[in-house]
């Protein structure tokens, strides 16, 4: 199973008045140039993946550049929100994403044999996210009843911290209420997140653990104190390639890059 994972699109007005936004390239672009790249080479994965920050201010209009943007890709597409999105307005822009019983997206549903679970990661106006007690018990439930199914997680926030003061600082706030819920079942096989805008991996939990790119900007490593970003190279715009082995959901990543559009 071939699943393409964007990440952190980052939508903003298609004239921004923000000054920082003018001479960059802009985030419709850099996704319009790597949608351009998936159906060249990846046309055959049967599911596209987005987790989170869709938008970067959360607007209708926001939303609306969005939704046709990504109406170019030719698979399936399956969203959920981050820090920069606002509920509301992204299942009004993006009707059909799945919603639980309490209107948090949270949702399921098993490809080939594979749960695919997306949890909703966000407290509105904040950076940081969480997953509060009904978010916690839709898990325990959505686990529980697939406990027979090998299951792979989406969100938006990572729940480990990864050596960036500044964004461990604004991960997941209670990691560990989510860390015992997943242990609990035993089930989860991987774990796939954004919000960091750089690729990186490891294992929490005895679970493996994947952050995507972001198709807009990738950050430069910031590995010190402080909210700056150090003067050194960002990353090229990319996105996700996740190879799932049908048999036990094993996962091969790859991060393929896509250079910025000219201005
Ligand atoms: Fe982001």
């Amino acid at each position: 199973m071939k699943i393409i994972h964007l990440s952190d699109c980052h939508f903003i007005d298609p004239a921004p008045k923000d000054a920082a936004a003018a001479g960059k390239a802009h985030p419709q672009h850099t996704l319009q140039n790597v949608i351009a790249d998936i159906n060249k080479w990846q046309s055959d994965a049967e599911l596209c993946i987005i987790s989170g920050d869709l938008t970067h201010d959360g607007t209708a209009l926001q939303y609306g550049l969005f939704a046709s943007t990504i109406n170019a890709l030719p698979m399936p597409v399956h969203v959920i929100p981050g820090n920069h999105d606002a509920r509301a307005a992204l299942l009004a822009g993006l009707p059909a994403t799945g919603r639980d019983e309490n209107g948090f997206i949270n949702y399921a549903f098993t490809h080939k044999g594979i749960r695919l679970v997306f949890l909703d990661t966000l407290i509105e106006g904040e950076d940081a996210g969480i997953l509060c007690e009904k978010r916690l018990a839709w898990l325990t439930r959505e686990l529980a009843t697939s406990q027979n199914l090998p299951v792979l997680i989406f969100m938006h926030h990572p729940p480990v911290a990864v050596g960036l003061p500044f964004m461990d600082s604004i991960n997941l706030q209670n990691a560990d209420e989510f860390g015992d819920v997943i242990s609990m079942h035993g089930n989860v096989k991987h774990i796939f997140f954004g919000h960091l805008h750089r690729p990186c991996h490891g294992i929490w939990r005895n679970i493996p653990w994947t952050c995507g790119p972001s198709s807009y900007t990738g950050q430069p490593l910031a590995m010190q104190p402080g909210t700056g970003l150090p003067d050194k190279a960002w990353l090229e715009p990319g996105y996700g390639i996740a190879l799932i082995n049908e048999n036990d959901a094993s996962v091969c990543y790859h991060v393929e890059t896509v250079p910025n559009p000219k201005i």
